[in-house]
């Protein structure tokens, strides 16, 4: 990829680093493969092949590097990283019943629900086996603590589904640890495997976990006001689900009689689909923009936290790649 200005920031950080990312990629492929159920690489080559923008072992290279790593070892954590992740949209594709997803259909519907969920268990193995041959007992804690936090978080959601009381304190705990707390452990990782110091493996965890809060902010916010065949997933697909996620709690305490039955009816009892109605809503109470301006400050926090790193060319991608997430159509 040439290193040229009309790149975004992923785009420029990810040809900054081609060399390393190309290396994560194989590695990726050669160990998602499965000699012994053949349906394993039918669903993860459909999944993989769609793409998928990599942000997240993009990080753990980048952080690594930042650091000066100058070993291999970051590949398998990249890698590992990329598989949690893989495997975690696998199940929550079947958990939210989603039909879209890298602009494909999801393996849940090509296949069915056990395809999605066995194959999704396959890829969390194969990261365990991955992170094991780094030979780090802290990487190992670090990163198989992410993957139960993760879990923790969609079952969170899973429970506070459908009750509009929901809080705004309830929702940043989900959005934590269903996004942030693997953007944070992929940061995290990069900085221990390179050995920095304990304040900036600290930093990077922070950097992570506040990008990865803005990432899922401006996720919920493309679920109402994203364009659909940008997002390569479907819009409305919380709204449906009865999600509370920031655009509606916000809205709430706003709403006049006739929003207050709508929203218990689409939400609370699923028995409204009229999303264009609860679009309509967000954007008049301003509520959807203020779920952009939130994930703004998150994005500010992120760049901050990157003043305790060392300061060089990798380090001011680092807080570009921030910008990208805010502005991010996909
Ligand atoms: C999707 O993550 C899941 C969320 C945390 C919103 P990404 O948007 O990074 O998914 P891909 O890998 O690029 O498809
Ligand atoms: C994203 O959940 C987090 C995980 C996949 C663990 P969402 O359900 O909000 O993400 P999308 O919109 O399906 O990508
Ligand atoms: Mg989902
Ligand atoms: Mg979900």
């Amino acid at each position: 990829m040439p290193d040229d200005v009309t790149l975004n920031p992923l785009e420029r950080l990810s040809a900054r680093l081609a060399d390393d990312l190309t290396c994560v990629d194989g590695l990726i492929r050669t160990r998602m493969a499965s000699e012994n159920a053949p349906r394993i690489p039918e669903v993860t080559a459909h999944l993989v092949g769609a793409g998928g923008k990599r942000v997240r072992p993009l990080l753990t290279v980048a952080a690594a590097r930042l650091c000066g790593y100058g070993g291999a070892d970051h590949v398998k954590l990249a890698a590992t990283v990329e598989f949690i992740h893989t495997a975690t949209l696998l199940h929550d594709d079947v958990v939210d019943e989603s039909a879209q997803r890298r602009g494909r259909p999801t393996a849940n519907l090509l296949w069915d629900n056990q395809s999605s969920v066995l194959v999704g268990d396959y890829l969390f193995a194969r990261s365990f086996q991955l992170m094991v041959e780094t030979g780090s007992l802290r990487v190992l804690d670090i990163l198989s603590g992410a993957a139960a936090t993760i879990a923790e978080g969609e079952v969170l959601q899973l429970t506070a589904a459908r009750n509009l009381a929901t809080s705004e304190a309830t929702y940043l705990k989900v959005v934590r640890g269903k996004t942030a707390a693997l953007f944070e452990a992929a940061c995290e990782v990069g900085g221990v495997l390179a050995g920095a110091p304990e304040a900036q493996v600290r930093a990077l965890a922070t950097y992570g976990d506040a990008l990865g809060i803005a990432f899922q902010l401006v996720d919920d916010w493309l679920d109402y006001g994203g364009a659909g065949d940008a997002t390569g997933k479907n819009l409305g697909d919380d709204f449906r689900e009865g999600k509370l996620t920031l655009p509606v709690i916000r809205a709430l305490p706003m709403a006049d009689d006739a929003e207050r039955i709508f929203w218990r009816d689409a939400i609370e009892r699923g028995r409204s689909e009229d999303f264009a109605r609860a679009q309509a809503i967000v954007t008049a109470h301003g509520t959807l923009e203020a779920t952009r301006r939130e994930a703004l400050a998150w994005r500010d926090r992120a760049r901050d936290a990157l003043g305790a790193l060392p300061d060089n060319e990798l380090r001011a991608m680092m807080a570009d790649l921030a910008d990208f997430v805010v502005e991010r159509a996909s």
